[in-house]
């Protein structure tokens, strides 16, 4: 079991104090904390090593060349790829899907093809299957859920056709928590040559990830998600795919060489890092995966399994009040909890958390199919990470019970306008 006290020395940011109280951060889904680790490791680069990578012969640019390297190679040992050019660094989830979207679809479906996302996928991996299918005339069909939060596997069995070339969907969903069976989906979508892309921004920083298990074609992922700084995330493909994929991006790097006539691309992955990447971003992920390999991803799962199953344990307390979306049993789902107060609107109660000093994010949580298809018109998302403790859910519930006491004041007043919560 991992120690989250010894854990919070690493993250100064913890103990600042948000209107007089000291902060709960629980919008680990949006984005998570940075150790200390990670911030020195960027300072080391800049200070020590600083220069372009693949483009010099000097001393610090092939440091920096050979760090940038590396960093895909703990990324690939982190989620037990094959080889370290199946890791594409990308700037985060979205992009990596988009980087399949126009490198893979764009030039593979067909007019009438057919791409199945489910009704949980976070927008980043629904809308760019939604615009490459307009371009190319294909069609989306969506997977439900049950009213408990689960993929409606069955209908998935239905709408899988010998016309179905891309099957995405989220190994967690964002809002729900639901784990969903990579395997499961990966057999059926397989069976008619349709590729796999999974979305792991929900997952791999809480899940121990093994590419090789899921048997997905495409994992994407982000790494201020998992400790690491914003703007790096990760494409990891099969490495036969890639091969056969077109860049979506092209510019510096991605070349061996061009004529007037030719282009020889470049090695895997060079051939999708178009231009000069966030080399300090690689390299403070690569330092993020190794904070994570030490405290164990099987620890960061059962200590997350330990928070989600103590607050709905917690919320049975304030079940008249409360209502929460997703499956019951905390080892069907990550630490992220989706609720409302009923009476009182998402971003009010947002806001009055944050009044105890309690970060949580409120809105739709680029999931709006979702939310619309619960009925709902936003909700309140807590979402945990290693840092976060049993005592900080007490004193979440308190503020919940403070709040639902309040409910009278608070439902008179209007959200901030400020706040755009999607
Ligand atoms: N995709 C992130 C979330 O769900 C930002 O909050």
């Amino acid at each position: 079991m991992l120690d989250p006290e010894e854990i919070r020395k690493d993250f100064p940011v913890l103990n600042r104090i948000i209107n007089n109280r000291r902060l709960v951060y629980f919008d680990n889904a949006a984005t998570t904390h940075k150790p200390v680790q990670v911030i020195k490791a960027i300072e080391e680069f800049y200070t020590k090593h600083n220069a372009n990578i693949h483009r010099g012969l000097h001393t610090l640019s092939q440091e920096a060349s050979q760090m940038y390297e590396e960093a895909h190679e703990v990324i690939a040992k982190f989620i037990n790829a094959r080889s370290w050019r199946e890791v594409i660094f990308v700037s985060n989830t979205t992009e990596a899907i988009n980087t399949v979207a126009y490198g893979w679809a764009l030039w593979n479906l067909r007019e009438g093809d057919e791409i199945i996302v489910t009704i949980m996928d976070h927008h980043s991996n629904m809308l760019p299957w939604r615009l490459i299918a307009q371009l190319k005339n294909a069609r989306v069909k969506y997977v439900d859920v049950t009213d408990e939060g689960y993929l409606k596997y069955e209908q998935l069995e239905e709408l899988i056709t010998e016309r179905t070339r891309i099957v995405a969907f989220p190994i967690a969903s964002n809002v729900l928590g639901t784990i969903n069976e990579s395997r499961r989906i990966a057999k059926l979508a397989h069976e008619v040559g349709a590729i796999v892309v999974a979305d792991g921004a929900q997952s791999v920083p809480h899940i121990p990830t093994n590419v090789r298990e899921l048997e997905v074609d495409f994992l994407a992922f982000s790494g201020h998600k998992m400790l690491g700084p914003t703007g790096i995330g990760v494409l990891w493909g099969r490495e036969d795919i890639l091969e056969e994929m077109k860049p979506f991006k092209v510019g510096g790097d991605t070349i061996k060489d061009v004529t007037l006539d030719n282009v020889v691309w470049h090695d895997l992955p060079w051939r999708f890092e178009a231009g000069t990447p966030n080399i300090a971003g690689g390299i403070g992920l690569a330092e993020a995966v190794k904070y994570l390999v030490k405290i164990g991803m099987e620890n960061v799962r059962e200590h997350e399994i330990s928070l989600t199953e103590y607050t709905l344990k917690r919320f049975e307390e304030l079940a008249g009040d409360l209502e929460y979306y997703g499956p019951r049993k905390a080892t069907d789902k990550t630490a992220v909890i989706a609720f409302n107060i009923k009476g009182l609107n998402h971003h009010t109660v947002g806001m009055a958390l944050d009044l105890f000093g309690i970060a949580v994010r409120t809105g739709m949580h680029c999931a709006h199919p979702l939310h619309y298809r619960l009925g709902l018109t936003g909700s309140v998302r807590a979402s945990y990470y290693i840092y976060n403790t049993h005592e900080e859910i007490d004193y979440f519930i308190e503020a919940l019970e403070k709040i639902i006491e309040m409910k009278d004041v608070l439902s008179k007043e209007k959200p901030s306008t400020v706040c755009t919560g999607t």
